[in-house]
């Protein structure tokens, strides 16, 4: 199941000199001295931002985020240790779904800026060792893109083959007659639009406005090949894969099964309609191949000559861990290297048995590739609404962050994490600007909550575009104690604990590659677990997931009773006498390093 509907409520360490990012061909020669491999393995720890840049910051007071509001606030990514933002569709777009229908994907949408302020992004981003990774959205374009309005024209078009067009059942000279099955759009409805121009049914998983492309013609493969070298010419650092398991449905178009509980009734939704599996319309394994050409393509980027690693993240939501798995590719054909573990960031509870298993299948059952580790993003409530009991929502935060964070593998985080921001749904339905709120106002309100303005500081519209000018999206109440302004000089604040913490991620080679094993496993209110690489000591990670003080006592094979240097723990919180004796606070955190 997908995010959308009630269950998921559910360095570059070159100098610019090293080589010239905008030339499109790499310089030669543009080996920078001694960081080859860490360069190209830049992405093994890599600390990604998401950036919805609707929301960041508005520099030209319109009320909307641009490009160059991101540019202004690199020095603050990079002083929050950040090594990759992944910016939300930038491309032109009738904006919809935000930007995810795209009408033109090698361009930007004049109300973000210019390819010129996109140039001038990357640039000064690069100085700042932060690369830049753009969202490509495969599975559809917009009903405004060429290559649609092409294909609705007559169903001779040349491009009448790149979209899903089928005959409905049982059409009559004045009426469309059914939909071709019972597939369902992830945003409610039949996935199917009669088009009466060519009087056939198109199909679309999300919007109307977002027609499926058809993945079994070649030429789409080859068109979004060029579309991908284009931005990688352009120097960007990789890509997220937008709802990259929906590319195919099944050939024969068979319905969807009803979903049914253990008495097998039909389960109804909301509204009192059947829910329907999604497995012939998601997670086919026809999407594969597609991924291994696209990582073909990414690679002509990645040769000594232009270094580090064009990365390939997917948004993969998927059912288990075996599924995950397969996103990485079988031998000797890689897909992505940073599909999304979704198992992790969206268990929604603060559950030590749920963390500990799904960590550890992570770190046993991914042959070795690495997680990327996620716990929100643009499309579900934020962490508040998920894992915060609104009494001790930030050291809540420092639980979240610390698995974030602490664990092997990659971390990607939400603009407004690192400060605390939280969802703050549209007041009524006449203010609300995702389509699907309008739908199912009130049962569900949208995404609309989640993608406030970034908060900066404590002035009129907290900084995000000037004070005479309406945001498109109203600024949270909370926005004078909870901004960057604030938090910044705060050494306990939220804010300076995301960077304690990343600077400690990327710091400390234990915690940046180290193999992670899981202690003190039968305790069910305290999450603790090992990072170690051969060669360095230990270091020990303790979370309380609970409103009362506990302590730990771990005791690891070969050090009894060992003392500890602390790393980094909860404000408050006194250095443990041992590792036997770990006390920590309410819902508090405590790293430390094993003294050899
Ligand atoms: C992804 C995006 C979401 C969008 C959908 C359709 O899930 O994250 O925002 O609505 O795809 O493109
Ligand atoms: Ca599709």
């Amino acid at each position: 199941m997908h995010w959308t509907g009630n269950i998921a409520r559910s360095a570059i360490a070159l100098s610019l000199g090293a080589f010239t990012l905008f030339a499109g061909a790499p310089s030669a020669g543009a080996q920078s001295n001694t960081t080859a491999t860490s360069e190209q393995d830049w992405w093994k720890n890599a600390v990604i931002y998401e950036i919805y840049p609707r929301s960041f910051q508005d520099t030209n007071n319109d009320g909307i985020g641009d490009l160059n509001g991101i540019t202004q606030h690199l020095d603050y990514l990079q002083s929050l240790g950040v090594n990759a933002i992944w910016l939300s569709p930038i491309y032109p777009s009738p904006q919809v779904d935000f930007g995810y229908d795209i009408s033109d994907y090698e361009n930007i949408d004049p109300q973000y800026g210019t390819l010129a302020d996109f140039d001038h992004l990357i640039a000064e981003a690069n100085k700042r060792h932060i690369r830049v990774i753009m969202d490509m959205v495969m599975n559809h374009t917009s009903d405004k893109h060429k290559w649609f309005v092409e294909s609705r024209s007559s169903r001779n078009n040349p491009y009448r083959d790149w979209y899903m067009w089928h005959d409905g059942k049982g059409e009559t000279a004045t009426s469309p007659g059914e939909p071709p099955n019972n597939w369902e759009s992830d945003f409610g409805g039949s996935a199917w639009q009669w088009d009466p121009k060519t009087r056939q049914y198109y199909y679309h998983k999300f919007y109307a406005e977002q027609p499926d492309l058809n993945w079994n013609n070649p030429k789409v493969h080859e068109a979004f090949k060029q579309i991908i070298r284009f931005w990688l010419k352009r120097g960007v650092g990789g890509f997220r894969f937008d709802a990259i398991t929906t590319l195919f449905e099944d050939p024969e178009m068979r319905d969807e099964e009803v979903l049914k509980d253990k008495n097998g009734n039909p389960i109804l939704d909301a509204k009192g309609k059947p829910e329907l599996n999604d497995t012939r319309t998601n997670n086919l394994p026809e999407v594969h191949p597609v991924m291994q050409e696209m990582r073909h393509v990414a690679d002509e980027f990645d040769s000594n000559q232009f270094p580090g690693k064009r990365v390939l993240i997917g948004e993969t939501y998927l059912p288990n861990i075996a599924e995950l798995l397969k996103q990485y590719g079988p031998p000797g054909k890689p897909e992505f290297e940073l599909p999304m573990d979704t198992q992790v960031g969206f268990i929604n509870k603060l559950d030590v048995a749920a963390f500990r298993s799904r960590i550890d299948d992570a770190e046993h059952q991914l042959d070795g590739n690495i997680p990327l580790f996620v716990f929100d993003n643009h499309d579900n409530p934020r962490l508040d609404d998920r894992y915060g009991d609104d009494l001790h929502n930030i050291d809540i935060y420092r639980v979240i962050s610390t698995i974030l964070f602490a664990s092997r593998g990659a971390s990607l985080f939400y603009y407004g994490d690192a400060i605390g921001m939280k969802t703050t749904d549209p007041a009524s339905k006449e203010d609300v600007k995702d389509p699907v709120g309008i739908r199912d106002w009130p049962r569900f309100k949208g995404r609309d909550g989640e993608r406030t303005p970034m908060q900066w500081d404590n002035s009129a519209n907290a900084g995000f575009t000037s004070a005479s000018v309406k945001p498109w999206l109203p600024v949270p109440p909370q926005y004078h104690d909870v901004n960057v302004q604030v938090e910044e000089p705060n050494p306990d604040s939220l804010l300076s604990w995301y960077k304690d913490l990343i600077h400690l991620k990327e710091s400390s080679p234990v915690l940046a590659v180290g193999d992670e094993t899981m202690l003190d496993t039968g305790n069910n209110k305290v999450l603790s677990w090992m990072r170690q690489n051969p060669g360095s000591p230990a270091v020990i990670v303790s979370v309380n997931f609970t409103p009362a003080p506990q302590t730990v006592s771990l005791n690891l094979p070969g050090s009894p009773g060992a003392n500890l240097t602390t790393l980094l723990k909860t404000p408050g919180e006194s250095d443990p006498a041992s590792l036997g004796a770990i006390e920590l606070l309410p819902y508090g955190v405590y790293v430390g390093e094993v003294k050899p």
